[in-house]
């Protein structure tokens, strides 16, 4: 089973949980980043993995999940949030609906990621300490102590989780290939 996975990533945290997945679904798996825009139409999986930007994929991986046609498809994330929230599972299905109705899905993976510091001194000067309605990106206490939770993620516990889900999505795959070709 040939495998393909491309990620996008601006401060490492979803290309470390891509190159976990990679090693699952190695020997006859390559890796990219989304850069590279890889002809995805030999591989028998194309595994998608993304930086949540405001609620759904980074637009990079945005143009790349829309791209795919035909193919069986999982798609796999990194955010700020714990992944058991809403905001999560939302951002999640945000970018598993941008994939073309001709593919197939064959799984999904969200884990949490270390927020850039700077993004939050950029907040902090943008929005400054008090939230409120208006103004619900301020850097409060309650945002501080959200990333200070994020700050050990992606961590050994997410990359074996990955790990898991990719092997059974590999291991159901292998399963269907070989009950065809009997
Ligand atoms: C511009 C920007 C927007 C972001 N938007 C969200 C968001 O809506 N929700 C969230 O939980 N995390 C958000 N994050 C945090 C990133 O998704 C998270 O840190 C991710 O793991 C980064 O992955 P990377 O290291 O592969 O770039 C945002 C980060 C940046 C820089």
């Amino acid at each position: 089973m040939k495998s393909l996975v491309v990620y996008s990533s601006l401060t490492g945290n979803t290309k470390m949980v891509g190159e976990a997945i990679a090693e699952v679904l190695a020997p006859e798996c390559d890796i990219f980043p989304v850069e590279d825009n890889p002809d995805y139409s030999d591989y028998d999986l194309v595994v998608v993995g993304y930086w949540v930007d405001k609620g759904t994929a980074d637009k990079k991986a945005s143009a790349y999940l829309k791209s795919i046609k035909n193919s069986k498809v999982a798609v796999f994330a990194t955010l700020g949030a714990e992944p058991e929230t809403e905001h999560a599972q939302k951002s999640l299905q945000n970018g598993i609906d941008m994939l073309d109705s001709s593919n197939e899905l064959m799984g999904k993976f969200i884990c949490q990621g270390k927020i850039d510091p700077k993004l939050l001194e950029v907040m902090r000067k943008m929005f400054g300490t008090k939230v409120s309605k208006e103004n619900f990106h301020a850097v409060d206490e309650k945002r501080l102590e959200r990333h200070r939770r994020a700050s050990t993620h992606p961590d050994a516990q997410d990359l074996a989780n990955a790990k898991a889900v990719f092997a059974q999505i590999k291991a159901a795959m292998e399963l269907n290939k070989n009950g065809r070709n009997e």
